[in-house]
């Protein structure tokens, strides 16, 4: 009986804005009737949840133009099954992925942040909301379009023990650059070396990030895929090398942030270097999508790329999941998986 999907749909609200980390105070858990879609959507049996450090910014009323105001579902990727249709061209039984909620149970009618499409049953959730997912393809075309790798230049990347970073830093080795990568923490430290084959890392919460740098890369750096912001970010400015690249990909110490800091001091550094700071958004890349997803499946087979998940269980547990993000407990990609798919996957 623990497959038959709830006659309820549970919930996760949001109950109030964080002040910094999200703590059990800014989440209320709700139990509704399963709605019922109308005309025009589909019902989603949410299997598995992504967690990414901006949904902090979606909790926040009054911040994002796309923030949710207080109440409603926390927005989330998500992984789910078509468990009845009302909307032409999705049938019952299909896996879907799309922007549906911290819930059971989604209504949609698959528009959103990224549109709903459906999942090939082959393919394992962990992969298609991860290295398939929005995180593989910042990761993809961070590295390839926007930092223009060459061969034999060095490559850091800040969070490189997590979802995207993991995944940039093997790229970027792929195409025979020499990378360093920024993480907390020595189990993620030998991670990175060990499995994922970086060439060096930095422990930030027990190392001088600066020292460190400098003894690694006394010619300097001359690719920065930066995840985190903040004063990393001025660390490595001045020691960027000529036609040096900082990747914009997110700013996860600044997220928290209720105050807005003011932007990187070293930023003028750029001028000494002709150097380029450039910002990707994946979603925004949607068409070059399948050409990225076949790239990273060969290098997936051939073994060259290992994707790490790190994957909790339970709808429940979705709030201290997001919290990982923050204090850094994730070593991989955030999941959650909810439940397994209530009707028989067709092949
Ligand atoms: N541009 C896009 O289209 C796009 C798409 C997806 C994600 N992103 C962005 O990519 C970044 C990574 O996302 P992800 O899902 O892969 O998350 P993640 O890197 O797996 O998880 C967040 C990591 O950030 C690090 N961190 C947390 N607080 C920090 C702080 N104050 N200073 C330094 N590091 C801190 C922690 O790693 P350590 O323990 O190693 O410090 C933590 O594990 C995020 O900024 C996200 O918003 C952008």
């Amino acid at each position: 009986m623990e497959n038959m999907p709830p006659e309820v749909n549970r919930r996760w609200l949001i109950a109030s804005e964080p002040e910094g980390l999200v703590s059990a105070s800014n989440f209320r858990w709700v139990e509704s009737p399963v709605p019922i879609p109308k005309v025009g959507q589909v019902l989603v049996r949410n299997l598995w949840l992504s967690l990414d450090p901006t949904q902090l910014l979606f909790m926040a009323s009054g911040g994002a133009a796309e923030a949710a105001p207080e109440g409603r579902v926390i927005p989330a990727q998500a992984l789910g099954q078509v468990v009845d249709s009302l909307l032409p061209g999705f049938e019952r039984g299909e896996i879907v992925q799309g922007f549906f909620g911290w819930e059971d149970y989604t209504a949609t009618d698959g528009t959103g942040f990224l549109p709903m499409f459906k999942v090939s049953p082959e393919t394992p959730p962990h992969l298609s909301l991860g290295l398939f997912g929005l995180t593989g393809m910042a990761a993809y075309f961070g590295v390839v379009v926007v930092g223009r790798p060459e061969k034999g230049e060095t490559f850091l990347v800040s969070g490189a023990a997590g979802g995207v970073g993991s995944i940039a830093g093997q790229i970027a080795r792929i195409h025979g650059l020499r990378v360093i990568g920024i993480t907390g923490g020595r189990e993620k430290r030998d991670w990175l070396l060990r499995e994922a084959g970086f060439d060096a890392a930095i422990d930030h919460r027990s190392e001088d990030v600066g020292t460190r740098l400098s003894a690694l890369c006394p010619d300097g750096i001359d690719i920065y895929f930066d995840n985190v912001g903040g004063p990393l970010l001025d660390e490595v400015l001045p020691r960027l090398r000529q036609r040096g690249r900082v990747i914009l990909c997110g700013g996860t110490s600044r997220y928290e942030a209720k105050v807005q800091p003011s932007g990187p001091q070293n930023y003028l550094s750029l001028v000494m270097c002709n150097g380029r700071m450039e910002g990707l958004l994946a979603r925004d890349y949607a068409d070059r999508f399948p050409e990225a997803r076949a790239e990273l499946a060969r290098w997936l087979e051939s073994g060259q790329l290992r994707p790490k998940e790190d994957i909790a269980t339970g709808l429940e547990n979705a709030p201290a999941a997001l919290a990982r993000l923050y204090t850094g407990a994730n070593l991989g990609k955030q999941l959650l998986k909810i439940a397994d798919p209530p009707i028989p996957l067709t092949h």
